[in-house]
């Protein structure tokens, strides 16, 4: 079966400068979800999500915007906006595990609301022509609380529900909970996708052992530690290409130079690329080390020369 490949968006990561770079270099991935937007109870779109949602910038790839609401409002206009700049479809994010935003009835706090979701999507159908799909986890207290939201989901002509297998309580503890998800296949008559701890090729074949009628995968963190995953997978390798490093070194120096243009002072960019290499590191062997060189690096000259000992370091293994 083929099977279509799709990035979890991560906030603060899976931005347009980072979502063209990866498909300049890796590819793999056949569909990018953006990061969400959120408006914070003002009807304005913050410069920030205009950036990475416009056309100009995602020209080679193909996006899905996504929102996270609990407003009926906020949930029209978000539509309009994205719709203005030639999107067709909107994304709900009903997954979010973090208490600021469960505290609010948004992200993974609004599941077990089925009314609320219902007054949503009717009026965004009634009154908007976008097709709309969701990205929910299994619950926040429980894995059964998605299950009530399925009768009223399927009222809808949703495209598809994206599961990430945990509850909102675990945040990013513990396993995915494959029983519940299997619970939610048996019991959704409507298109569902799988979410939640794909790292590696060969989990990537367990999986697809494990949930034969599954041929949508989002890959979020997996992708980030391991750009190299979407391509291998859609090959069916588990062998990196020779270049790996070179490849990988393009891969960063663009994003480096993407977010130095963007941020102001070394200290920022660095940040910013710490904040990658956290992930970067997790496949590598001891990676809080190389965490820690890059970490301690004061300016671009130093970073540049931590970085380049790295790659002499992988290279070498
Ligand atoms: C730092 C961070 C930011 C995230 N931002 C978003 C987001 O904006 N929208 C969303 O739907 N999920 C977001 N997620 C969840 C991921 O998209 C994904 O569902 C989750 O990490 C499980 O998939 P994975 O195991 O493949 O990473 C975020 C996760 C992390 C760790």
């Amino acid at each position: 079966m083929a099977q279509t490949l799709l990035s979890s968006p991560l906030q603060g990561f899976t931005d347009y400068r980072f979502r063209n770079a990866f498909n300049k270099y890796f590819g793999g991935i056949d569909t990018y979800y953006a990061p969400y937007i959120r408006l914070n109870g003002k009807m304005v779109i913050k410069p920030v999500y205009e950036r990475d949602l416009q056309l100009k910038h995602n020209k080679a790839i193909e996006v899905i915007p996504q929102v996270m609401t609990c407003n009926a409002d906020e949930f029209l206009f978000v539509i309009k906006y994205v719709q203005s700049l030639g999107y067709t479809e909107l994304n709900w994010n009903l997954g979010c595990p973090y208490p600021m935003v469960i505290n609010r009835g948004m992200g993974s706090g609004l599941i077990a609301d089925p009314d609320k979701i219902d007054h949503i999507l009717k009026r965004a159908h009634e009154e908007t022509d976008i097709t709309i799909s969701m990205k929910m986890r299994m619950g926040y207290d429980n894995c059964h609380e998605i299950l009530d939201t399925f009768p009223i989901l399927e009222r809808y002509p949703i495209r598809n529900i994206a599961i990430h297998a945990r509850i909102g309580k675990q945040l990013y503890e513990g396993g995915v909970d494959l029983e519940g998800f299997q619970r939610c296949l048996d019991t959704s008559a409507q298109k569902i996708y799988y979410n939640g701890d794909i790292t590696t090729v060969d989990r990537f074949r367990e999986m697809t052992d494990r949930f034969p009628s599954i041929d949508h995968w989002l890959i979020g963190r997996g992708l980030i530690a391991d750009p190299f995953l979407p391509q291998m997978i859609k090959d069916n390798t588990t062998a990196y290409p020779e270049d790996r490093w070179e490849i990988f070194s393009k891969f960063h120096n663009t994003l480096f130079s993407e977010y130095e243009q963007k941020l102001s002072g070394a200290k920022h960019v660095i940040m910013k690329m710490v904040s990658y290499w956290e992930y970067f590191a997790q496949p590598l062997p001891n990676p809080k080390k190389i965490v820690k060189m890059v970490k301690k690096t004061k300016t671009i000259e130093d970073y540049d020369n931590a970085v380049a000992q790295i790659f002499e370091m992988v290279r070498n293994e």
